[in-house]
């Protein structure tokens, strides 16, 4: 077996960057460019500095910050106060799809956080996840990417607002949202309050990924699945806690969206190489690696892919297989679905494809 331990990320990140990828966990509101941010800090002269050095550590976790759900959930509360206009959302929905595309992903399912983005202005839910989507829609077409979108909640907000953004996800079920997510302090708060407002999702045809077994323990999987009706977990490595739910996961076929930095930067796991997402792959889960919140955590899916290939001894193949895992986990109805695994194995493996297709008569 080859090691990449040894190989140098000059050698390793160009060919991790060119891969075609696939990204299912990541939040719009944990991806503005940090470059943006000062330039709306600056705009809308906001009491905070106009410094990007200055203005980093408010919204990035960085050295010296307390590895915590708590810390790292504090700098969205920041980041609240820059969603000041349609032209701001539309800004920051459009250049976090040019950003994806940019690293190669092909399939990217951004989710996003409507009462995060309106609360500021009071923007009324609707028009906001109006907002959102047209830039997805325009940056799609410009940067030849295929992007959905998820619509998420937050476990410490109100369950009626829940039941709204439900309602505003199944209205766009046409123009691109495709799923909802349950976020936030998963520590503090059960998912059990919002079980009507899934439930309604479910029967709509949305699908269901719920952010559990990262901040609580084996049981919060359990409400995740059980009770909410999770198709995929939001890190979900926790399960490695408790073989009977891991086995219920991995027999449901349930999809792990594994974030490793962002699990090191919450407190979750204490170093990459002690990382559980070898022992879950290795245990025949369905994993996958994606970014969480590529700006708060200084990090790009290249980035996830390059760890996982120095701490976690994953081969180029393995990093291969996790993209078409992706892929299999993607929110996409069954055609569309096989039409991207098609794509992705031709794109991957070019040799292999090139000699079936020279075999055939
Ligand atoms: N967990 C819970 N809430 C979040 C996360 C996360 O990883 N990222 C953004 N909001
Ligand atoms: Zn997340």
């Amino acid at each position: 077996m080859e090691h990449h331990r040894s190989t140098s990320p000059q050698t390793l990140v160009p060919l991790l960057r060119a891969l075609p990828k696939v990204e299912l966990h990541r939040h719009l509101e944990g991806s503005l460019r940090l470059s943006t941010v000062a330039e709306i800090a600056q705009a809308y002269h906001l009491a905070l500095p106009e410094d990007i050095e200055r203005l980093r550590p408010l919204v990035q976790m960085t050295p010296g910050d307390d590895l915590s759900a708590e810390t790292f959930i504090a700098k969205f509360g920041v980041l609240r106060s820059f969603y000041r206009s349609p032209e701001i959302i539309d800004r920051v929905a459009y250049e976090a799809v040019a950003d994806a595309a940019a690293e190669h992903i092909v399939y990217l399912e951004l989710r996003f956080t409507p009462l995060a983005l309106a609360r500021e202005m009071g923007f009324p839910l609707a028009e906001v996840a109006d907002w959102v989507l047209a830039a997805v829609r325009r940056a799609e077409a410009d940067f030849g990417i295929t992007a959905r979108l998820i619509v998420s909640m937050n476990r410490h907000e109100s369950p009626q607002l829940g039941e709204q953004c439900v309602d505003i996800a199944i209205e766009r079920m046409d123009r691109g949202v495709v799923g909802v997510d349950l976020a936030g302090l998963e520590n503090h708060y059960a998912g059990s309050p919002f079980a009507p407002a899934f439930r309604k999702a479910r029967e709509a045809g949305l699908a269901i990924t719920i952010h559990a077994g990262e901040w609580a323990g084996p049981e919060s999987v359990l409400e995740a699945v059980e009770e909410l009706g999770a198709m995929r977990l939001g890190h979900g490595v926790r399960v490695i806690e408790a073989p009977s739910v891991a086995a219920l996961v991995r027999e449901r076929g349930i999809a792990l969206e594994v974030c490793p930095t962002s699990n090191i930067q919450t407190g979750v796991v204490k170093s990459l190489d002690e990382h559980p997402l070898r022992a879950l792959y290795q245990m025949g889960l369905l994993t996958t690696i994606n970014t969480d919140d590529p700006q708060v955590s200084a990090t790009t899916l290249t980035n996830e892919y390059l760890v996982a290939m120095q701490h976690l001894d994953f081969t180029l193949e393995d990093i291969k297989q996790h993209v078409l895992n992706a892929a299999q986990a993607a929110f996409l109805p069954a055609a569309e679905r096989e039409d991207l695994i098609r794509r992705l194995r031709a794109e991957l493996d070019p040799a292999r494809q090139a000699s079936s297709t020279s075999s055939s008569p």
